[in-house]
């Protein structure tokens, strides 16, 4: 069987689709699930590449479930990846135009269209920020990347 291939993304690659992409593999392995996707996060910018996430990401992962993803590190998104990924996700919407300049035709879904509480608003920038907005940023990258494996499980590849 192949994998699902998931690419979460952003501006920088070092604060929400990294958090993006620990949390859905956090969820994958609650349930077992991990042979059955292929994960990966990237940002639209090169500005980080290379880069571990920002602390306030790492911490925030290590606070509530002693999740570590300071192993990861950011990326490029480029035309290719939206060529190859099955689901693309992005956090903002400016992140999706950005993407949408690569490959107009690249079907991007954003992480808020799975929020049950406000569906289709942006995942808030939080660099630079404090503590406080890692949480409202983990918090809800939390139950929208919950909600997005459940309804990959129920309906197959999203549409
Ligand atoms: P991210 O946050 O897109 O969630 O990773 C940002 C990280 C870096 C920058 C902007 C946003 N930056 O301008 O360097």
């Amino acid at each position: 069987m192949t994998s699902t291939r998931v690419m979460f993304f952003c501006l920088g690659n070092i604060c929400r689709s990294p958090l993006a992409e620990g949390l859905f593999c956090h969820h994958l392995e609650t349930h077992r699930l991990e042979h059955l996707f292929h994960v990966e996060s990237s940002g639209t910018s090169a500005y980080h590449v290379g880069d571990p996430p920002d602390l306030g990401s790492q911490r925030v992962t290590l606070k509530h479930l002693k999740l570590d993803i300071s192993h990861q590190r950011a990326q490029q998104l480029t035309a290719h990846h939206l060529d190859e990924f099955d689901v693309v996700v992005a956090m903002d919407e400016s992140n999706r135009s950005n993407a949408l300049r690569l490959r107009p035709n690249a079907n991007i879904i954003l992480l808020r269209d799975f929020d049950v509480e406000s569906p289709g608003d942006d995942v808030p920038d939080p660099y630079g920020g404090g503590a406080n907005q890692f949480e409202v940023v983990y918090e809800m990258v939390y139950r929208c990347t919950a909600k997005l494996l459940d309804d990959l499980l129920k309906n197959g590849k999203l549409q």
